[in-house]
């Protein structure tokens, strides 16, 4: 054994035997950072895979991988018999790989660093936009992935791969499929009451592409832009990195209160609104308020994006018709998404925009990412088609009227005079009131320690305007 050996301290080693990360692949992404950390010094001998298997207590075959990737990589070195140590002659930068608040560092010192465009994009980053840990009961926005007719998807999946269509396999139209077009403006002329034809609707990869693009084709940098306060912070998002100059306008239980002297004065060249359900409150926007909407835009010849994103699920009294329907200046964006009714990795929205802008938009999502993913679009179609969504919709909507039931009434029994929830007429979360005006931060940490995901709505609020003092004054020019 050489001088310098020491044992590898257990606790360098960050293993969870519940990830989806196969265990090997967890212990050599572990030593390997205790490595670039210094943490274990080079010469440091690491335990034989016999000793870390029983001390670990997983199979030798699981450790015997981990130390062949590190071998293969130049991370450790050693002889049949002799030993594992840490690899003498790493190279230096390799040692040093930064840390990204270091990277972050080095970067600011380099006189090289992010656009104010991308400065602002970051500003809205929420520390983790959408949770990729395990799914748990009460994720809120989350559809029931459990509930998903996965066999059904998967029969039309494989039906697709046995036909082997080299047609398939070709760049797809950047507007999306012609087939699915036809059956989205379909559906939501019935089902929405929105006016388009199919050449109307161009497919994205969800709705968040579609506020990136209606941001970017129709803004110009330093461009007012009224949007929900509080609103959805992808929105946000999308706006700052057009380099829009953002108005909050609250919202009250009939939605963006948009006042008459509003519509009179307030020149911005556009409105995002959620009007059918209102990202985060719940609300849905009332008829008048629509219309005020719509006759601000008309005035102002600013645009409206109307981001619908949930309108499937409502649970009582009769849906209102999307806003794009009651349209008559031509000025409203319309954009929808699978991710809700469906589920959220298949990527596929739409947005309906108005006939003398298609070739704008089609042409600039050509630039950005050319088109929308062809299988996804096919296997859709399918499942439109022969009636499997209709059916989808009509037991979701069903499971989760019923888990709104419950959830009522469990906080009603359970919670009475701490929280008021009451129960809403869309959508897939509800909103929690604290009654003795508690912080919804610690109230949201304490209720993730018995597994209850109750994000803090402060938080989204925070995320929305918080930044926006400074950001409002930046101009991208
Ligand atoms: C209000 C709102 N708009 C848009 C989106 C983005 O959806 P998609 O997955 O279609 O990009 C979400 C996602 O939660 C949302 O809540």
């Amino acid at each position: 054994m050489r001088k310098d050996s020491t044992f590898v301290p257990l606790s360098v080693l960050n293993i969870d035997p519940e990830s989806s990360v196969p265990i090997y692949r967890q212990l050599y992404t572990s030593l390997r950072n205790a490595i670039l950390n210094g943490l274990l010094a080079s010469g440091t001998q690491l335990p034989s895979t016999r000793a870390l298997a029983l001390e670990l207590g997983f199979a030798r075959g699981t450790i015997l991988n981990a130390y062949e990737q590190l071998f293969a990589e130049g991370y450790v070195e050693g002889e049949m018999g002799g030993g594992t140590y840490v690899a003498r002659e790493l190279p230096d930068e390799l040692l040093k790989a930064p840390s990204i608040q270091a990277f972050t560092l080095a970067r600011d010192q380099s006189g090289r660093s992010l656009s104010q465009r991308g400065t602002a994009m970051a500003s809205t980053a929420y520390a983790s936009p959408y949770d990729l840990s395990p799914v748990r009961v009460f994720r809120p926005g989350l559809a029931a992935l459990d509930a998903f007719p996965l066999k059904i998807w998967s029969q039309i999946t494989a039906r697709h791969a046995r036909k082997r269509s080299y047609d398939l396999l070709n760049y797809g139209d950047p507007a999306g499929y012609m087939p699915l077009r036809h059956a989205i403006a379909g559906y939501l002329g019935s089902v929405r009451a929105v006016k388009c034809d199919p050449e109307q609707v161009i497919i994205v990869t969800g709705s968040q592409q579609a506020l990136d693009l209606a941001a970017r084709v129709l803004l110009d940098p330093g461009d007012d832009v009224l949007i929900e306060d509080p609103c959805y912070p992808g929105a946000k998002g999308a706006l700052l990195g057009a380099g829009a100059n953002l108005i909050p306008v609250p919202v009250d239980k009939e939605g963006l209160r948009i006042s008459s002297e509003m519509v009179r004065s307030a020149a911005a060249r556009m409105a995002y609104v959620t009007p059918s359900h209102q990202y985060p409150l719940g609300v849905t926007m009332s008829l008048a308020r629509r219309l005020a909407l719509l006759e601000w835009a008309r005035r102002a010849k600013a645009w409206i994006l109307e981001d619908d994103y949930d309108s499937e699920f409502r649970y009582k009294g009769r849906p209102l018709a999307a806003l794009q329907g009651l349209d008559t200046s031509g000025c409203v964006i319309y954009i929808g998404s699978f991710s809700k009714v469906l589920f959220p990795a298949l990527r596929v929205g739409y947005m309906v925009v108005p006939p003398d802008l298609v070739d704008g938009f089609v042409s600039a999502r050509t630039m950005i990412d050319l088109h929308p993913p062809t299988l996804g679009q096919v296997i859709l179609i399918d499942f439109l088609d022969e009636g499997h969504f209709g059916r989808h919709i009509r037991r979701m909507r069903e499971l989760y009227a019923g888990r709104q039931a419950a959830l009522v009434s469990a906080v009603e029994q359970e919670l009475k005079g701490l929280l008021d929830v009451s129960s809403n007429e869309a959508g897939m979360y509800l909103i929690g009131w604290l009654l003795h005006g508690q912080d919804d931060q610690r109230t949201s940490e304490v209720a993730a320690t018995y597994g209850i995901e109750a994000p803090p709505l402060s938080a989204i609020h925070r995320v929305c305007f918080s930044a926006i003092p400074h950001l409002a004054k930046m101009r991208f020019v």
